[in-house]
């Protein structure tokens, strides 16, 4: 049975089944704008217009969609839909842009009946639709002023570029609904793979006749033991522990034990419970609280992965001879990162190489780690990341690399994946919970004399960055204040919990979530209002932290300053609300926050390509994967302006193993501070003719891969 869908006055015919999603029905007519985050209708990526109105595509079985006007963003002929494209670019509504399609048919179906919209108009249109990245504000904006003349877009002259607020270089895809996510390459037929997953916290398992159970069904079932290499992957590669598929035992929820195999209209209906394993669940523990709970990894005693100190002074001895102490026990829990994009992916064989393009935070490191478990040369594994539907961190692990990179490897065909919203939450990494016992002492005037603080962080089943998380905060709890005596610990600790990994900040915010409480107490104690305190304690040119590192430009006092007369009106404003209000109440806070940009105590490097061609096109090699935090934009901006010429002459090339040199991680706002700086040498050689640099201008052929150099003194 066909069906016959009208999208955009076009008639398409389809033979989908009646009840498959209207999302996947549209994704298969090649109208991928249509974005698949849950599958549930709660992200509101996959938002058509259907018949003048917003529709979750992914609740609509596509029979009922038959007989009704579809729009999808990439066809749709609303008459406003250049002036939003616009619009978006212009307020930069648009970062990451996987929500944007959905966004924006939320937003044209809004404007085909209110074409003047209030702020609660936009934001009650938008409410069924999720961004991740903006916080709502800049599309909020950017929806309503379609409504006033549009202002004259700022061109930055010249070595003006840094500081202009100018288009996002790489908006134009992601407002016109083209921009492609790690679900979005690939051929029709490429093979699909699903994997087998475990259904128990902790358990052995036994495989069974998978040969005959492939046959039966007509597909491929590949396990560890078709894993040629290490089989491990880890961000820190001497504690990399983590296989890509079980071998024998599983430590958390979700591991994947073997991929099933073949094309996608087999794979996709196959029903994975029948799969042939025998299972026996293990003793396990989720939290890091219990004690005598099994033991995760054999070479890993009491479950320690790894522990953090930093001491200076003596915290003890100053804790006694406080005027004030203050003291108490802090608990975080397990954070998704809920980006709007699964994690997802293609691989393909390119003569001995194995191209894998998939969504990621870290190309070159994808890199490593998918040629370490797959037992192949770096130079044979090629990693085209795709735009990010968001990261946050967690992307910053491998996830289906591997998989479809052993898939490619053993049929030799296109392999794709992507996982669930399930798959996604139980097999990626999450925020590192944690448990902060913390005590600080000041003296009478309200100096803080010295803190104590031990944290234990369940770093779930695998290592991750774990080790990232327990050295951080010890460095990073005393929060950026004046702490002359210091002692702080800290204990990563395995449990069968999902491996936690990067989240924004490494454990950082969790330290402050403890410190800054504690900071409340002791202004309150002293008797001093809870700005001044803080900016009597804060952090300021020439001051040396706890671990010894002498700080310049710190700038809190100055931000303390600014903020003063907001915090004094937020104080009578919610003072006067309370003195009159029923059983709601107001509250102010404040917290202040430090964070190292980069890597904590590795090294940190960032590697730039600048050239021209022989036709006097200028190629910007740029290998930092912009997750929708800018890079793209940013890093051109400092290169222009480094090299005093227009933004708009340079093209960009990359990410690309194959094309751009590594820029490493998009990770702890690293990008524009340190690729940045790379990027500034050719300004530093503008100016310094004569000095003794070596700065390398590459000259780049016609497929953009860097064909010569010189090396200028
Ligand atoms: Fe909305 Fe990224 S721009 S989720």
């Amino acid at each position: 049975m066909s069906l016959t869908l009208n999208i955009a006055g076009k008639a398409h015919t389809t033979n989908a089944h009646p009840g498959q999603r209207l999302s996947e029905t549209l994704r298969s007519l090649g109208y991928k704008s249509v974005k698949v985050g849950c599958d549930a209708g709660d992200c509101g990526a996959c938002t058509v217009i259907i018949d003048g109105a917003q529709t979750c595509a992914c609740l609509v079985p596509t029979a009922q969609a038959e007989g009704r006007q579809i729009e999808t963003l990439e066809n749709s002929c609303h008459p406003l839909r250049a002036r939003l494209a616009e619009a978006f670019l212009a307020h930069g509504a648009a970062q990451c842009g996987i929500c944007t399609p959905g966004v924006m048919m939320a937003a044209l179906s809004l404007l085909e009946t209110t074409p003047d919209p209030s702020r609660s108009h936009v934001e009650s249109a938008l409410g069924g639709v999720l961004c991740r990245c903006t916080g709502y504000a800049k599309i909020v904006e950017a929806i309503m002023s379609l409504a006033h003349p549009k202002p004259d877009a700022h061109v930055p002259k010249p070595g003006d570029a840094v500081g202009a607020r100018i288009e996002r270089l790489d908006g134009e895809p992601k407002v016109q609904g083209t921009e492609q996510f790690g679900a979005d390459v690939g051929p029709a037929d490429a093979l699909l793979v699903r994997a087998v997953r475990a259904p128990h916290p902790h358990a052995n398992f036994t495989l069974g006749e998978t040969a005959a159970w492939a046959t039966k069904h007509g597909v491929r079932v590949l396990t560890a033991a078709d894993i040629q290499g290490e089989n491990r992957f880890g961000v820190i590669p001497p504690l990399a522990d983590q296989p890509a598929l079980a071998e024998a035992r599983t430590r958390h929820l979700g591991e994947a034990i073997a991929l099933v195999v073949g094309p996608a209209d087999v794979v996709e209906p196959l029903d994975l419970a029948d799969f042939p394993v025998t299972w026996s669940p293990l003793d396990h523990s989720l939290t890091h609280h219990a004690k005598n709970t099994p033991i995760v990894h054999d070479e890993r005693p009491e479950n320690t992965l790894i522990r953090g100190r930093v001491v200076s002074g003596d915290a003890d001895q100053a804790l006694t001879k406080a005027a004030h102490v203050v003291s108490g026990t802090f608990e975080t829990a397990y954070v998704e990162h809920a980006y709007i994009e699964p994690e997802a992916g293609l691989a393909w064989m390119d003569g001995d190489t194995l191209v894998i393009e998939a969504c990621t935070q870290a190309p070159v490191m994808d890199q490593e780690d998918t040629a370490r478990v797959l037992g192949l040369p770096m130079r044979h594994v090629r990693i085209k990341p795709t735009a990010a539907g968001g990261g946050f961190g967690s992307k910053l692990d491998i996830s289906v690399q591997p998989l479809i990179g052993l898939a490619a490897l053993v049929t030799g065909q296109p392999c794709r994946m992507v996982f669930t919203r399930r798959e996604s939450m139980s097999a990626t990494t999450k925020r590192h919970p944690g448990t902060l016992d913390a005590c600080i002492g000041a003296d009478a005037e309200g100096n803080i004399t010295a803190m104590k603080v031990h944290g234990d962080f369940n770093t779930g089943a695998y290592a991750s960055w774990g080790p990232t998380v327990a050295t951080r905060v010890p460095v990073h709890a005393s929060g950026p204040y004046r702490t002359p005596n210091y002692h702080a610990t800290s204990r990563a600790i395995h449990t069968n919990g999902p491996t936690s990994g990067a989240f924004r900040g490494f454990g950082v915010p969790q330290a402050a979530i403890a410190q800054e409480q504690l900071y409340d107490e002791l202004a309150n104690a002293c008797g001093i209002d809870r700005l001044e305190f803080r900016r009597r304690n804060a952090l300021r040119d020439g001051d040396a932290t706890p671990f010894g590192q002498t700080l310049a430009s710190v700038g809190l006092t100055e931000c303390l300053d600014a903020l003063k007369p907001h915090w004094d009106a937020a104080l009578a404003d919610a003072a006067s609300f309370n003195a009159n209000a029923g059983p709601m109440r107001r509250g102010v806070g404040i917290a202040s926050c430090w964070y190292g940009c980069g890597n904590t105590g590795l090294p940190n490097p960032s590697t730039i390509r600048v050239g021209i061609t022989a036709d006097g096109q200028l190629r910007l090699h740029q290998g930092a994967t912009d997750i929708g935090q800018g890079a793209n934009t940013v890093i051109t901006q400092i290169c222009a302006d480094a090299l005093g010429l227009p933004v708009d002459q340079f093209t960009l090339i990359g990410p690309d193993t194959a094309l751009t040199p590594d820029c490493g991680k998009t990770s702890a706002s690293r990008q524009t501070f340190v690729t940045g700086n790379a990027m500034s040498l050719p300004m530093w050689y503008k100016r310094e003719l004569a000095g003794q640099e070596r700065v390398r201008w590459f000259a780049f052929n016609h497929d953009n891969a860097a064909t010569g150099r010189d090396d200028v003194k």
